[in-house]
Formats: C-alpha cells, structure tokens, sequence
C-alpha cells in the first residue's frame, strides 16, 4: 500500500491507523495484551476513569438482546491516582497511543482527572464522556449544549493533552451538542455512546437490569442510527470524528469512513470475536490498495 494510513485527530494526536477500539469494551489494555497482539491498534480508548474508584452498578450488568447488548456497568474503575500511577508508565512502553476515556459527576470532578493525567507520560489524549446513561447525571452535560460548551472550556483551561469529546445520541438533535463542544475548543469528537434501552422480564414483571431498569444499548443493532448520527455531524462541525456504534466488520468500518468519519472505534464486537480489530484493519488496508486510495478521505460521501 502506498497510501499513509495515520489519522490525525489535532493538537499532535496521530493514530497510526483510523482502527481503535472503544471503551469500557477492552479495559485498560492489559487482559487483551494477555490474549493475544495489541500492536496493530490505531489507539486504545480506555474504561472511563473517575476521580475516584468506583465499584459500579450491583449485578446483574450486561444483558443480550436480539441483535445487540445492554449495559448498566455504571463506570466501574480504579481511579484516576491508579491509572496516573501504575497503568501509565506500562502504556509508555506501547507503541499504540491510549486515550483515557474520563467521567464525572460535574465540572469540578472532570478538571481534576483531566489536570491529573495532564502532564502523564503515557497518556496521548483525553476523551471526555459527557454521555453515559448508566449513572444519575452521566447525561447532563451530553444532553446540554451550553453545559457542554462550559465544561469543553473548563477541561481546556487546565490541558494541553488533545481532548476529544463523546456524545450521546439520546438527544433530540446531536448537531447542537456537536457545534457547542467545537466552540469549547475540543479538538475532535466521538459519536456515539450507547442508545438509552430496557429489557422486560415478564416472568418477574420488572426490568432484566436492575436501578432505574435503563441501560445502553449497543452492537449491531444501532449501527444505522450511529451512523445517521456521524453523517448529521459531518455536515455540522469541522473536527475531526471518530465514528462507534454497531462495528463488526471491514464493511461496516468503511460505511463511517463514507458517512464522514476519520477514525473509528470497535466495542461490543470485541466480545465476540476478539480479533476482530485486526480483521477490519486489514480489510481496510486491502480495500485501499485495490482502490488506489490517497487518503481515508477519498471515500467520504460528497453531495
Ligand atoms: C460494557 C460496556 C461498557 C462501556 N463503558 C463505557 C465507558 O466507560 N465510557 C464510555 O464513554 N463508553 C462506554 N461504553 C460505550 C462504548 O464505548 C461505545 O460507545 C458503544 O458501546 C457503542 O459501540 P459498539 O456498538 O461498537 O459497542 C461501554 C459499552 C459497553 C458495551
């Protein structure tokens, strides 16, 4: 291939390649590392991190639906001192940049994990989650474009890491949250988090997952609204975009690529098939080398 196949996401952040893998779907990269290659990742997004550790929802978390799954993990994670600490300088040694996915409760609680990580050899970039359904709040600002907009400049004061911001499709128009976390000065957005879902026991009469009986639904079944997601966003905002929801396969990767983004990300597919960001790299490397590709860019969809 003659083609480059490193994306740029701004402020320095380059992934070798558009292919990472999403988070809470792939921890902190250690398991994987044990199971098998690493190497060839675009970039890690890690599990979101919190001020604090943080134990979770009570069991039961995941639930299979007919073509997907739900989750209400509820940002199970060891902290950010851990993180900063003792995962960091094993991530230095990587060659695959880690982004360290972040949560929090307000504003207060996303500055400090994000000054903390800041200056942290090891850390290529910081996602901000502004859009998990499975704690109260984790939606507030994903759901707010002015809030949204104040924490993007909150975060931004205290950084010079390439931040990332991750929406949620559970609003009424993402375009709005888009331009508004742009204007905060991100420096890219990913799109989309989970989708808002229940499963209903009738037997026992009341939701499968327990707490407010929501969860996130994600796999195969959202890709068509990921996706109508992206391509909304592509039209809205100049960033860069990383395109999640529902990815699978080389096909599916390229269908973002086409609606408009530059990077993707891979999550529930990781659980049933494992080497499946291996396979959808060099899918994609293969599609353009028979396609004499110059750029990821060529694909996209222009009317
Ligand atoms: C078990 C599980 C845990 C997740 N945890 C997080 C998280 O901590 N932070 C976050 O931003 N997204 C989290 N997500 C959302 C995924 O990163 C991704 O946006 C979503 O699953 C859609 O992609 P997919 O259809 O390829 O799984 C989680 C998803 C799953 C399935």
């Amino acid at each position: 291939m003659t083609m480059d196949p490193a994306v740029s996401l701004g402020r320095g952040l380059v992934l070798p390649n558009p292919v990472g893998v999403a988070s809470g779907t792939f921890g902190y990269g250690f398991e994987a590392e044990r199971m098998g290659p690493i190497a060839h990742l675009g970039a890690v997004y890690s599990k979101g991190t919190t001020l604090l550790p943080r134990e979770g929802n009570r069991p039961p978390r995941i639930s299979e639906t007919s073509a997907g799954m739900l989750n209400s993990i509820g940002l199970q994670n060891p902290g950010v001192e851990v993180v900063a600490r003792d995962y960091a300088p094993r991530w230095r040694e990587w060659s695959v940049p880690v982004v360290v996915n972040v949560a929090g409760a307000g504003i207060t609680e996303y500055v400090e994990v994000c000054e903390r990580l800041s200056d942290v050899a090891g850390v290529a970039g910081l996602e901000l989650n502004i859009s998990c359904p499975n704690i109260s709040h984790g939606m507030d600002f994903g759901t707010d474009p002015k809030r949204a907009k104040a924490l993007v400049e909150a975060v931004r004061r205290v950084t010079e890491l390439p931040l990332i911001v991750k929406l949620t499709p559970n609003v009424t128009d993402i375009t709005e949250v888009g331009r508004a976390v742009e204007d905060g000065g991100a420096d890219a957005i990913s799109a989309v988090n989970t989708y808002l879902g229940m499963k209903i026991s009738v037997k026992e009469r009341k939701p499968v997952l327990p707490g407010m009986g929501t969860a996130g639904l994600s796999g195969p079944a959202i890709k068509p609204l990921a996706l109508a997601a992206v391509a909304k966003l592509r039209r809205a905002v100049e960033l860069p975009l990383i395109g999640i929801g529902g990815i699978g396969s080389t096909e599916d990767a390229l269908e973002y690529l086409v609606a408009g983004a530059d990077a993707i990300q891979i999550g529930t597919a990781n659980f049933y098939r494992p080497g499946v960001s291996a396979e959808v790299l060099s899918g994609l490397i293969q599609f353009a080398t028979d396609n004499s590709l110059q750029s990821w860019r060529d694909l996209r969809w222009s009317d």
